[in-house]
């Protein structure tokens, strides 16, 4: 991707410039993260005393194309580098770089165990398995599992409890949990202590005196508040409303002064008494308040009358109830104590369907690459590199990680095995984690952003810096995400709060450039379509069926689909010969009208979806290509 010589921000040059300290760059989409890192990497690469090679250097991503382009960008900052001066050592870069190690993290693992494979006592001739063949090979395992658990006397009654009245199904039922399960311990550095710590929490006969009862406790005490932030909201309404005074003090009495009761008995420790009060709540009607307009009236009442019954609903909660408590005492621990041991065998099972056709998974790959860096004799709560991750580190001088958020723990132990601290950058944005299926957590991601400080003079921690200067998006779209994202994203919610440091701010304008019209403002529209079609679509999605058993039917998405066509044709003035704004046509630096193909459907995901979009838009005379990159199963 050729990209024009940038003229990097005051923040941007900051990451570019630190030295010495590991720098965290914290930003959302489009404000140059990746710029930045491939820049950092060029201008490290140029200095000679700091970085022998390109070679020296380890940039990690998350997919093969980012890594391409991620290759591509710093081929074109080099080249760009090495035309300003003709420097005979950035040419020397340049031919050299086809060899960097700039790859997926799993690609980089992959070589590594090919490298040291003895001191794994690994068949170098190991496949990596693929998502769909991996699938097939944990269904079948998951059936001998069950299957050797049947069989199993010690296990048989425990079983039996756990799947008594479950949905049984062999695709999404309650044993693919085990599956599930056993891809999350694939993002926990060590297995075994998991299973240790969840078979010691299946022997505590009472679940909630330990750490799970505190967490449970704090579960309600934010429940309680939630539900009397609620009560308050509405009779601050009802008032700025002009309604019924009366109604107002009656909500006090019947709605508002059992929850205030209740938070005020937990806040002095009165955990019974709070419970035993939830337990005793009869449920008051809600009235509606007289001399409001409808629909006010209506909402102001439901809004109420959901508080109330959220209150109730506390009473079913495990932790509020005892006798149900005295119940689950008896069977949460044998039921959990052989979900454990399912999992257990799924594990050795699916390991030895693995071993048989000497293939890897991702989950292995990095894995053996932890286990590969990390000193035997050391502990697992403080690791030490070993021998191979001493020599590693001569190796590899600076380590960049793109889309740092999505990392999981395992990932983040290889990287701190890697780096002996302070040549790490990392770039990420918290508010974005696509590989949460995977384990990856923001958390550790935000956690280091913590830790990290925004002062120089404090490098030791590492080095924060903000970037908050979007350059893909209009001022218009800007404005809109800021407002959404400031009401929605606060520290309890998101573990980030959308303060005045995370507010997207436009670049200013790029005078060579020609500017679309109206300098983007209210370019945000919403359309909200009547109900047709949409009882029948949701019914039939919870059921697991299709719609297309109905052909006559018109659905929801099918609607949405057309009047998304309309709109379209409308931008693009088929009808009127006219197109409705312009756009700025990057290749040509000048505005013209906008086509088809400057505009994009986002779906939140696509599988089945698309087809429904695809095939309206045909019919409407719109030209639409699909990305539906649906694998295997999802295809049929
Ligand atoms: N200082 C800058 N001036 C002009 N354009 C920039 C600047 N920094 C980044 N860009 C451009 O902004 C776009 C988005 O950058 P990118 O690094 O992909 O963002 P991110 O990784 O944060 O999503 C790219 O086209 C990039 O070239
Ligand atoms: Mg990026």
């Amino acid at each position: 991707m050729a990209e024009k010589r940038i003229e990097w921000t005051e923040q941007q040059k900051r990451a570019i410039d630190a030295r010495g300290a590991d720098v965290l760059v914290t930003a959302s989409a489009g404000t140059g993260k990746t710029a930045v890192l491939s820049g950092r990497c060029v201008d490290i690469v140029s200095d000679k005393s700091i970085c022998p090679d390109v070679w020296s250097i380890l940039v990690l991503t998350f997919t093969e194309a980012a890594a391409e382009q991620m290759r591509c960008r710093i081929a074109g900052q080099l080249r760009d580098a090495f035309l300003e001066n003709r420097d005979a050592h950035l040419r020397r870069q340049l031919m050299l770089l086809q060899g960097a190690e700039i790859s997926t993290i799993h690609s980089f693992c992959k070589r590594l165990i090919t490298e040291y494979f003895y001191k794994l006592d690994l068949d170098p001739a190991f496949s990596v398995i693929d998502a769909d063949e991996q699938k097939l090979l944990k269904m079948e395992v998951l059936e001998k599992t069950i299957d050797r658990a049947w069989e199993q006397n010690g296990i048989r009654d425990a079983l039996e409890r756990l799947l008594y009245r479950r949905d049984l199904r062999t695709n999404d039922g309650f044993l693919f949990r085990i599956i599930e399960l056993s891809d999350f311990l694939d993002g926990v550095v060590s297995r075994e202590s998991w299973y240790e710590k969840a078979s010691l929490l299946a022997e505590l006969t009472n679940p909630f005196t330990a750490d799970l009862g505190e967490k449970q406790k704090k579960n309600v005490a934010a429940k309680l508040q939630s539900i009397l932030d609620q009560l308050n909201h509405v009779r601050r309404l009802c008032e700025s409303e002009g309604g019924d005074v009366g109604w107002d003090e009656k909500l006090q009495d019947s709605h508002v002064a059992p929850v205030v009761k209740c938070i005020e008995m937990l806040k002095a420790g009165h955990w019974d008494k709070c419970t035993g009060a939830i337990r005793n709540f009869q449920k008051p009607t809600t009235r509606k308040a007289k001399g409001l307009p409808e629909p006010i009236a209506s909402l102001i009442q439901s809004t109420a009358k959901n508080a109330v019954e959220a209150f109730a609903e506390l009473s079913e909660l495990a932790i509020v109830n005892p006798g149900y408590l005295d119940r689950l005492g008896g069977s949460v621990g044998p039921q959990t104590a052989v979900l454990v041991e399912l999992i257990k065998k799924f594990d050795q099972l699916y390991g030895q369907a693995k071993r048989a056709v000497n293939c890897l998974d991702f989950a292995d790959l990095e894995h053996y690459a932890l286990r590969l860096l990390t000193d035997e004799a050391s502990s697992e709560d403080e690791p030490a590199p070993s021998q191979t991750a001493l020599s590693l580190r001569q190796r590899y001088k600076h380590i960049a990680v793109d889309e740092y958020q999505d990392i999981n723990a395992v990932q983040q132990r290889i990287l701190e095995m890697l780096s002996p601290g302070g040549n790490i950058l990392g770039v990420g944005d918290g508010k974005q984690s696509i590989y949460a299926f995977r384990g990856a957590m923001p958390d550790i991601f935000l956690e280091q952003v913590k830790l990290a400080s925004s002062d120089p003079g404090n490098a030791l921690v590492g080095l924060r810096v903000d970037l908050n200067v979007n350059f893909r998006s209009t001022k218009g779209i800007l404005d809109f995400v800021n407002d959404i994202f400031s009401r929605i994203m606060t520290e309890s919610f998101t573990k980030i709060d959308y303060d005045e440091s995370s507010r997207l701010k436009p670049a200013p304008a790029d005078k060579s450039k020609a500017q679309a019209p109206g300098g983007g403002k209210n370019i945000i529209e919403f359309h909200i379509l009547d109900k047709i079609g949409k009882s029948r679509d949701s019914q039939n999605e919870q059921a697991g069926e299709s719609e297309d058993e109905n052909p006559d039917i018109v659905t929801s998405r099918q609607t949405q689909a057309a009047m998304i066509a309309r709109r379209i044709r409308r931008m693009v003035g088929v009808d009127t010969g006219k197109a409705e704004f312009q756009v700025n046509d990057e290749q040509q630096g000048t505005l013209r009208d906008v086509e088809y193909r400057d505009i994009v459907v986002l779906m939140r995901s696509l599988a089945k979806k698309a087809n429904d979009y695809v095939e309206i838009f045909r019919l409407a005379g719109v030209p639409v290509s699909c990305q539906a990159t649906a694998g295997y199963f999802e295809a049929t």
